[in-house]
């Protein structure tokens, strides 16, 4: 009995998932190159689900940053998000007046980041700019602004599924897969 078992369809394979994350580091390379030595971004990876898309984003990154992570938390252990989350682990480094990339595994209602950049923007970050894994734009409920010159940076757009692996889970299982996909329905019970 395998993990592999329980998938039904893959979305996004290791390679294709390899291909673009080095696309997105080098277009984030390319767009702080003038700013990163004397002041480099902080890449805050949103946790739990951005630890394995982190990881690999930041090791293909050539300019200096610094990493550290936020934690904020609005779903319980299904696959609705029930609204207003909360930050339940703050940064450990001083935004003010930094460059910061928040790093998001998928942006679904928009809540969470919403929340997020309102959080760093009160901090004093100079600006937000957000690296998303994925993005389910047809379940989006709240827009969300960047702060400053911040950019928007986005992996793939995903379907209306609830998609599990590379970081993200149902209910804390699956993260480890080391690909997208969609479950078997049997499983989501
Ligand atoms: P939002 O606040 O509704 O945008 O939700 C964002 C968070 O919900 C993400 O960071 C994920 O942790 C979680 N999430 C949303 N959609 C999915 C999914 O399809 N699979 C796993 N987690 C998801």
């Amino acid at each position: 009995m395998t993990l592999d078992n329980d998938i039904e369809t893959i979305l996004w394979n290791e390679d294709q998932i390899a291909n673009r994350v080095s696309e997105l580091a080098n277009q984030i390379s390319g767009d702080f190159k003038d700013t990163a030595t004397s002041s480099p971004p902080i890449v805050v990876g949103v946790i739990t689900g951005a630890f394995l898309f982190l990881t690999d984003l930041v090791r293909k990154i050539k300019l200096p940053v610094i990493v550290d992570f936020i934690r904020a938390e609005s779903y319980g252990a299904g696959t609705e998000s029930n609204g207003a989350p909360k930050i339940s682990c703050d940064l450990k480094v001083d935004v003010m007046g930094k460059h910061v990339i928040l790093v998001e595994d998928i942006v679904d209602t928009g809540n969470t980041l919403c929340r997020l950049i309102a959080h760093l923007k009160l901090k004093g970050a100079s600006s937000v700019s957000v690296c998303a894994f994925l993005d389910k734009p047809t379940r989006r409920e709240v827009n969300f602004e960047l702060v400053g010159e911040g950019k928007y940076y986005c992996g793939f757009q995903c379907p209306d599924y609830f998609v599990v692996g590379y970081g993200m889970d149902f209910a804390e299982t699956y993260r480890n897969l080391p690909y997208v996909g969609v479950l078997k329905p049997e499983m989501y019970k």
